[in-house]
């Protein structure tokens, strides 16, 4: 559904995107990460025809995005990093206008607004002026307006932000409800929970390139190795442990690929009485985000060491 080739865009000197390459298929969700500036907000914008690239290949549908913009804006549904809603008129009136925007007509647009209503908890709200609401409300119907025309490409940049507890798990049972009916879903976000909730395929951008994708078990598998945690009784007695041992207070970590031989390994070696518990920690795609994003700028350290003269 979405199809984005060796995409570049600068703005002036700052390089936002240097050849990105990446796919949607219709039923997916693909989760953009990345640190701030790295270039997600200006994916998206340029997928939605806002802004416009330097090079590259941006497909829709098969449909050229930079050529047939009218048509693309009809099969995407956008929320954007940035609340925009009207202020001054009320919540339904904004979901006509922008209703109208992406060509619905007038029977059909009543319809959906019922049910995006109904879906995102502000069919109360309706007679409301846009500018009175909180901002978890304001964020509800953001949301709201990309979901109107049903769309084959939903486009969210970080939807859920300052959302609560209640919004943010509404937000994401809709998400999947549109996957699952075979919308194209491309997701950016902080949480890494919610990518883990999502079951979403990873894309993680840094600097405007793509440094890692796939599913989240695989980069987990890929990237980051589970811990034996040993708590003790008193100090941490000294331990022989193949992989890296790390002492915390009481508490000794053992970073291993495979937690049962490295328990094994190391329980005979205990003074008896000694251990008071142990934990084997699962990585989360966090370890692999800190661990991918943190190892760029280590190696770009070490590559200045490199070069620098000695
Ligand atoms: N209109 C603009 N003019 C100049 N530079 C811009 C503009 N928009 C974005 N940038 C720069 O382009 C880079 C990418 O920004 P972008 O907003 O795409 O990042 P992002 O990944 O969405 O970050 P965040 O997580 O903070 O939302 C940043 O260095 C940013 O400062
Ligand atoms: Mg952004």
């Amino acid at each position: 559904m979405l199809h984005i080739e060796g995409l570049r865009k600068a703005y002036g000197d700052v390089v936002a995107l240097r050849g990105v390459d990446l796919d949607v298929a219709p039923g997916e969700i693909v989760s953009l990460l990345g640190p701030n500036g790295a270039g997600k907000t200006t994916l998206v914008s340029i997928v939605a025809g806002l802004r416009r690239t330097d090079a590259g290949i941006v497909e829709v549908d098969g449909i050229d995005a930079r050529e047939r913009s009218v048509e693309v804006r009809r099969r995407i549904g956008l929320a954007p990093q940035d609340l925009g809603i009207y202020p001054v008129v009320s919540v339904r009136r904004n979901l006509l206008l922008f209703g109208r925007l992406v060509g619905l007509g007038q029977r059909e647009l009543r319809s959906r607004i019922e049910e995006v209503a109904e879906a995102l908890g502000i069919t109360g709200l309706l007679d409301r002026q846009g500018g009175t609401l909180s901002g978890g409300q304001k964020r509800r119907l953001h949301t709201a307006i990309a979901l109107l025309n049903r769309p084959p490409l939903l486009l969210l940049d970080e939807a859920t932000t300052g959302a609560d507890v209640e919004t943010r798990a509404q937000i994401l049972e809709l998400v999947r409800g549109l996957a699952a009916d075979g919308s194209a879903v491309l997701y950016s976000t902080h949480y890494l929970q919610e990518v883990e909730d999502l079951s979403a395929s990873v894309v993680l951008l840094d600097e405007g390139r793509v440094i890692a994708r796939g599913g989240v078990k695989e980069l987990i598998a890929a990237h980051a190795d589970p811990v034996v945690e040993l708590t003790f009784d008193g100090e941490v007695p000294p331990v022989a442990a193949s992989g890296g041992a790390t002492v915390e207070g009481r508490r000794l970590r053992l970073a291993t690929t495979d937690p049962a031989s490295t328990l094994t390994a190391v329980l005979p070696q205990l003074p008896p009485g000694s251990l008071d518990s142990v934990e084997i920690v699962r990585p989360s795609l966090e370890a692999v985000y800190l661990a991918l994003t943190g190892r760029r700028y280590q190696e770009a350290d070490q590559e200045a060491e490199h070069v620098s003269p000695s």
